[in-house]
């Protein structure tokens, strides 16, 4: 393929890009499973190319079932035929050094950032390989809500932990795009430039008005959620007990750093190691 053909097939499909919430009752060719998953590996650029994560494909009825609940009930990973893990891995990294005789210097802090990075990155190109295809697929941070009983249900070993995870199906909804702000809110000429409070406001005013449109538009018994909780803006609802709520997101911060430790990323001591396992 020819780079402008390239870049008008990446642009494409960018723009065609939706979240896909509901899927058809539709299996996947599972050789298009592995070819997608065999080509993000190889085409997704990997931190010394140590390739420090692994994938679980959650395919069975039954446990994905249990997935769901541990996902807060969102019903598409009962709809979808694949549920993908995506895990920051140095366990084999890990054990490959100590196969060599060689020091450990993965389990630490910056050992799991860098695999998490090389795992996330690996999940955009799996994302894209599906939907080049014509596959759906969405994200799901709830990954991250209920970390330690997912990685005890996929019987992750230490130094593996889960970051993500893609619902993949054939799409049965056809979104709306959802809105972006403008490029200059997130771009910045050499020197990062804080928006003033105008600045902001013009940035936002469209989202701020879609955006709280898009949630009235849900129906009478999120209007009277909004109203119970005195809601009347989008930048409210964002923080409140219906979206992010901080009570909710503190106890998962306390809860993820207490996995980091028990998994076995946080030895940051600042002792040499010896030469020799
Ligand atoms: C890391 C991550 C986690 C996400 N988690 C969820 C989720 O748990 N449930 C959900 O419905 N969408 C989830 N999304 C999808 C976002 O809501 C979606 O990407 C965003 O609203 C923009 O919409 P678009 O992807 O259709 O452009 C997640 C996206 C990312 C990148």
């Amino acid at each position: 393929m020819n780079p402008s053909s390239a870049a008008d097939t990446l642009s494409a499909l960018l723009q065609r890009h939706r979240s896909i919430r509901r899927f058809e009752n539709r299996p996947l060719d599972e050789s298009v499973v592995d070819e997608v998953l065999a080509q993000a590996i190889a085409g997704s650029s990997s931190s010394g190319n140590l390739n420090t994560y692994s994938l679980v494909l959650s395919r069975d009825a039954e446990r994905r079932a249990r997935l769901h609940q541990l996902h807060f009930e969102q019903d598409m990973i009962l709809q979808a035929p694949l549920l993908i893990t995506f895990c920051a891995d140095t366990r084999r990294t890990r054990d490959w050094l100590k196969l060599h005789q060689a020091r450990d210097n993965f389990d630490n802090f910056h050992g799991f950032l860098v695999a998490a990075f090389d795992a996330m990155i690996l999940a955009q190109s799996v994302a894209l390989g599906f939907e080049a295809r014509g596959l759906g697929i969405c994200y799901l941070g709830t990954t991250l809500n209920a970390a330690a009983a997912i990685a005890e249900f996929l019987e992750l070993p230490d130094s593996v932990f889960p970051v993500t995870s893609l619902a993949v199906g054939w799409p049965a909804e056809s979104p709306a795009p959802r809105d972006r702000l403008p490029l200059s809110a997130y771009v910045h000429q050499e020197r990062y430039q804080r928006h003033d409070d105008a600045a902001l406001q013009a940035l936002f005013a469209e989202r701020d008005v879609k955006g709280l449109r898009r949630y009235q538009a849900m129906g009478p018994e999120m209007a009277a959620q909004w109203q119970a909780l005195g809601l009347n803006s989008l930048a409210q609802f964002y923080t409140s007990e219906l979206k992010y709520s901080p009570a909710v997101l503190q106890a998962s911060s306390r809860d993820l750093l207490a996995l980091l430790q028990a998994r076995g990323f946080m030895n940051n001591a600042t002792t040499e190691q010896p030469n020799r396992p």
